[in-house]
């Protein structure tokens, strides 16, 4: 999951400058996904990201790591992306409910980059999804995901990264 994980706290580093929806704003009157989601963010969550799997590829192959998942340069990607797309689309609708960026949402807050992140794999890559993402690796996701999610985010507060601690 590394390479869906560091994606969102690369965002929140390196953010800032266009917003991805040029400040337009949707029928209801408000943004389409807000000035919390930028170019530069998500091109540079993307590539830390694919980074980080790169990384993954090359110690799998270095050292003896049959026992976890293999990561291939698509697997990686769609990840990476996937992470990205899936805070994005989470962005869109929580606009639409008319609440402010940086706004809490709870659950939806938390599982946006694995909902885009296994939609992907699902779509693009369905073969490797079931061959390396195990039931149980499946439940310690479910688990582990929002416990990171608040650390991060937290570690990110305290660093004045995020505005939120959440
Ligand atoms: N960020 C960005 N581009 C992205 C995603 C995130 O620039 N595609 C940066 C923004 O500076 C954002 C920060 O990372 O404020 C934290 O991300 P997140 O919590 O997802 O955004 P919020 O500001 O909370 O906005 P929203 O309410 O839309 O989730
Ligand atoms: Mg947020």
């Amino acid at each position: 999951m590394l390479p869906a994980y560091v994606p969102n706290p690369i965002a929140a580093l390196c953010g800032g400058g266009t917003p991805i929806d040029g400040g337009k704003m949707y029928k209801d009157g408000r943004r389409f996904f807000g000035d919390g989601k930028t170019w530069r963010g998500l091109f540079a969550g993307i590539m830390a990201g694919i980074a980080i799997g790169a990384l993954q590829i090359w110690a799998y192959g270095a050292y003896d790591l049959s026992m976890l998942p293999k990561q291939t340069l698509l697997s990686v990607a769609l990840l990476s992306v996937g992470a990205l797309l899936g805070d994005l689309a989470k962005s869109f609708f929580k606009r639409r409910l008319g609440k402010e960026r940086g706004a809490k949402w709870p659950i939806a807050d938390q599982y946006d980059l694995v909902a885009g992140a296994f939609l992907l794999l699902l779509v693009f890559n369905p073969a490797w999804l079931f061959s390396e993402v195990t039931l149980p690796a499946f439940i310690c996701i479910l688990i582990l995901t929002p416990l990171l999610h608040r650390i991060t985010n937290i570690i990110g507060y305290a660093l004045k990264v995020k505005e939120v601690p959440w």
